[in-house]
């Protein structure tokens, strides 16, 4: 049992590297996702952790950051966004990027990668209307493991079977094994890459649509206000931002606005 000063430096610690808020009641989320960070280092648990953590081990803390983050993805998940995204948000802003023909779209805390690629996907069935369009889709997360997960595009069946209509299993998807390979035009498409949403999001370039799903509810209210406010100055004026359903900028970051009419889409405000 982990004792209330080592239960206080291990949230401290997640918050502080990762803005994730573990309060007091989710002490058995601790010992469930360290203990196998315990184990894997011959640790006898999870004081011994805090022990380590105390002493500077960078790469533990890395490792204890990245277990306690929570990865689950689907393809198209929640399908409306999805559907939103090819009637309204793309014939948008293609229009708004006529002279250009470039749309660059970050997929921000994009875990194992399916919202990226569902994107991916997405605009290669509009390949027709968007011939001569240069399209880049960047996924960032803090979870090494996830990204090599991403990079590699290789899906259980279980993965597949979640959200992927059978059409574009069958269209993008190659037998691998007990596994689904994502066809390389498709991997060629995305770009993923370690980026934490805490630190300055400069270095990443702006992006004219940002879909920031099911990671904001993981922080306190300063900091999915300062993570809103960095995404904001990623973005032109007219870019549109998605949050999960459970998410909104109202009451938290005066950056945003609704979108009228669509729910979970956001633009800057004036
Ligand atoms: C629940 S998943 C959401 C994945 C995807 N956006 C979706 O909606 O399906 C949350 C992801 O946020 C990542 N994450 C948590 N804190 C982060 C941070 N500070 N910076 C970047 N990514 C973070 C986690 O590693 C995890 O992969």
């Amino acid at each position: 049992m982990l004792r209330p000063d080592e239960f206080d430096f291990l949230a401290k610690l997640l918050k502080e590297r990762s803005g994730l808020v573990v309060t007091s009641d989710k002490g058995y989320l601790l010992e469930s996702r360290l203990t196998p960070v315990a184990r894997s280092r011959g640790l006898a648990g999870l004081s011994e952790i805090v022990t380590k953590l105390k002493a500077n081990d960078e790469a533990l803390a890395r490792d204890v950051t990245e277990a306690m983050t929570t990865n689950e993805s689907f393809f198209f998940r929640d399908e409306k966004p999805f559907t939103q995204f090819k009637e309204m948000v793309l014939p948008h802003i293609m229009a708004a990027r006529a002279a250009k023909k470039s749309i660059r779209i970050w997929s921000a805390a994009c875990s194992s990668g399916q919202e990226a690629y569902s994107l991916a996907m997405l605009l290669k069935e509009e390949q027709a209307r968007m011939a001569g369009w240069h399209i880049e889709i960047v996924g960032t997360d803090i979870s090494v493991e996830m990204l090599d997960k991403a990079k590699a595009g290789l899906y259980s069946q279980f993965e597949v079977q979640r959200g992927l209509p059978i059409t574009l299993l069958v269209k993008y998807f190659k037998k691998k094994d007990e596994s689904w390979q994502i066809d390389p035009a498709l991997r060629a498409m995305v770009q993923f890459k370690e980026w934490n949403l805490l630190r300055d999001l400069k270095p990443l370039g702006q992006f004219d649509i940002v879909f920031c799903r099911n990671v904001l509810i993981y922080f306190d209210q300063p900091t999915k206000a300062k993570v809103l406010e960095g995404i904001s100055k990623q973005m032109p004026a007219d870019g549109m931002l998605y949050l999960g359903g459970a998410e909104t900028v109202l009451g938290i970051s005066d950056k945003f606005k609704p979108i009228p009419n669509q729910r979970g889409i956001y633009g800057l405000t004036a």
